[in-house]
C-alpha cells in the first residue's frame, strides 16, 4: 500500500492504528503538521487530501492508500512561498505559529470548498453564496484555533489571498 505525500510515493506502515498525522511527522520525518488535541477539536493538524482538508488526528494513514497528501512542506515551490503563506508573514496572522500549518492547508481547502458553492452557515442563511467576507472566514475557519489570537491577521491574509477567484467584499 502506498500514499503520495508532497508529490512523492511513500510505503505505508503495516501497522494499521497508525494516525494519518502520526504517520506524516513520525514515519515521513515531516514535522509541520502538528499534534494539537489529538480528539479533533483545534485543527492544528489539518492537511489536505486530495485537495480537501481533514483532521489528519482522525484519520488512519491505512485508509489513504493510493491519495495525494498535502502538507505544510508540500506548499509552495522552487520560486517562493505560497501566496498564503507570503500573506501570513504580510498581515502578522501568527505569534508562536503552532496553529500556522493547519490554518494555511486549513484556509487552502476552504477557499476551494467555497468555490465550489459549498455552503456555510453564514452563506446559506444570508445570500447562499460563497462569498469571503470577514464573517464567512471566520465561519468556514472556525475549527483551526489559534490561542496567540492572530485571529485578525489570519483573516485578513485568507482575503487578500483568496479574494479574486472567490469573490470577497466587505
Ligand atoms: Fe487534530 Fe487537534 S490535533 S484537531
Ligand atoms: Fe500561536 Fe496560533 S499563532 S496558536
Amino acid at each position: 500500500m502506498s500514499i503520495i505525500v508532497n508529490g512523492l510515493p511513500s510505503t505505508l506502515p503495516q501497522d494499521p492504528r497508525v494516525s494519518l498525522l502520526d504517520f506524516l511527522r513520525e514515519y515521513q520525518h515531516l514535522p509541520g503538521t502538528k499534534k494539537g488535541c489529538n480528539q479533533g477539536a483545534c485543527g492544528a493538524c489539518t492537511v489536505l487530501v486530495d485537495g480537501e482538508r481533514i483532521l489528519s488526528c482522525l484519520a488512519l494513514a491505512v485508509q489513504y492508500d493510493g491519495r495525494q497528501v498535502t502538507t505544510i512542506e508540500g506548499l509552495g515551490d522552487d520560486q517562493g512561498l505560497h501566496p498564503l503563506q507570503q500573506a501570513f508573514i504580510d498581515h502578522d496572522g501568527f505569534q508562536c505559529g503552532y496553529c500556522t500549518p493547519g490554518q494555511i492547508c486549513s484556509a487552502i481547502g476552504m477557499a476551494a470548498e467555497a468555490r465550489r458553492g459549498v455552503p456555510s452557515h453564514v452563506s446559506a442563511d444570508l445570500t447562499g453564496a460563497a462569498t469571503l467576507t470577514r464573517e464567512e472566514v471566520q465561519e468556514r475557519m472556525s475549527g483551526n484555533l489559534c490561542r496567540c489570537g492572530a485571529h485578525n491577521g489570519i483573516v485578513d491574509a485568507i482575503r487578500e489571498t483568496f479574494t479574486e477567484d472567490t469573490g470577497a467584499s466587505e
